[in-house]
């Protein structure tokens, strides 16, 4: 199995380490732009592989994309990241036009391959990506709500003071400050509500906290986060290969599900070989529905100034 990860980044770099480490796949192809960036980050984590003891091939690429060809996913991560006080929306003009020109690099030499859509505005992105290859819509994943489900899961077990690994809990909506919808409502502690264990203040304590997640580490780090975006990614890119059939919230497009059409945002979906293989009609209440609603029109309204 082969994964290209387009730019070398925290982010695109962090993935291919977890992928690496966690062998996910036999083969990882690091691409970027900057002379010499990806083959040095191929090369150093190369030199991790008897330390760490894993057997995935990292290959580093400055823009040669033949060298990505025949890839089963590809994760595109290029473009520039938030800086302290931007929001993700702010990165549109100079993201789209470099989204749209890897996507369809990219598919010249793997046509058969899944794109996961990191670089933000990731929804947005997401849509784009869909739209100038012209991929059939289970082949476009946006990892947002991935990301974001994580970031809600451990606020929520350090609020409860229990396990992460105990916590289950989804974010859907838009991957934006203002846009996501962390489901409250449905998290559990092991099958048990969380809404009947912690109180509804601290809930939205949560809540707030988990839709400003990578805002807050923006502002810690000086630049967007990386350890937990890369995660996700692998997290994502593992049930795609292994066709785990994971239940995962991603940016996927809508063909009417959850009353909305033309738009890529986050919905839960059941990752496979396949990419997005089925879109879970969750039973949202009205004011989860009207956040959603809201969410989407937020979304579309970015999806304009493409
Ligand atoms: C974040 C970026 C990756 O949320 O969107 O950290």
């Amino acid at each position: 199995m082969k994964v290209t990860i387009v730019g070398a980044g925290n982010v695109g770099s962090t993935c291919a380490e977890v992928i690496a480490t966690q062998s996910i796949a036999s083969e990882v192809v690091l691409l970027d732009i900057k002379e010499g960036f990806a083959e040095g980050k191929a090369l150093d984590m190369m030199q991790t592989q008897t330390t760490i003891g894993f057997g995935t091939k990292i290959i580093g690429t400055t823009g040669d994309y033949s060298k990505t060809s025949d890839s089963d996913v590809v994760v595109i991560t290029s473009g520039i990241p938030r800086k302290p006080g931007m929001t993700r929306e702010e990165l549109i003009g100079i993201n789209a036009g470099i989204v749209k020109t890897v996507s369809e690099n990219i598919l010249k030499h793997s046509p058969n391959t899944i794109i996961v859509v990191v670089s933000n505005p990731m929804d947005t992105m997401t849509y784009l990506a869909l739209k100038s290859t012209g991929l059939p819509k289970n082949r476009v994943i946006g990892m947002g709500g991935a990301l974001d489900s994580s970031r809600f899961k451990t606020y929520l077990s350090q609020a409860l003071d229990r396990p992460a690994n105990d916590i289950h809990g989804m974010v859907i909506g838009g991957h934006g400050d203002t846009t996501m919808i962390p489901l409250t409502r449905l998290a559990t502690y092991n099958g048990l509500p969380i809404s009947d264990l912690i109180s509804e203040e601290e809930l939205e304590k949560v809540s707030a906290s988990t839709m400003v997640g990578g805002a807050t580490l923006t502002k810690l780090l000086g630049t967007s986060a990386w350890y937990a975006p890369g995660a996700s990614v692998a997290f994502l890119v593992k049930s795609i290969l292994n066709d785990e059939k994971r239940i995962i919230p991603c940016s996927v497009f809508l063909d009417g599900e959850y009353n909305q059409d033309d738009i890529c945002i986050g919905v839960p979906c059941i990752i496979g070989k396949n990419g997005c293989e089925k879109i879970i009609n969750l039973k949202l209440n009205d004011q989860e529905m009207v956040k959603f609603a809201d969410s989407a029109s937020a979304v579309r309204k970015m999806n304009l100034a493409l």
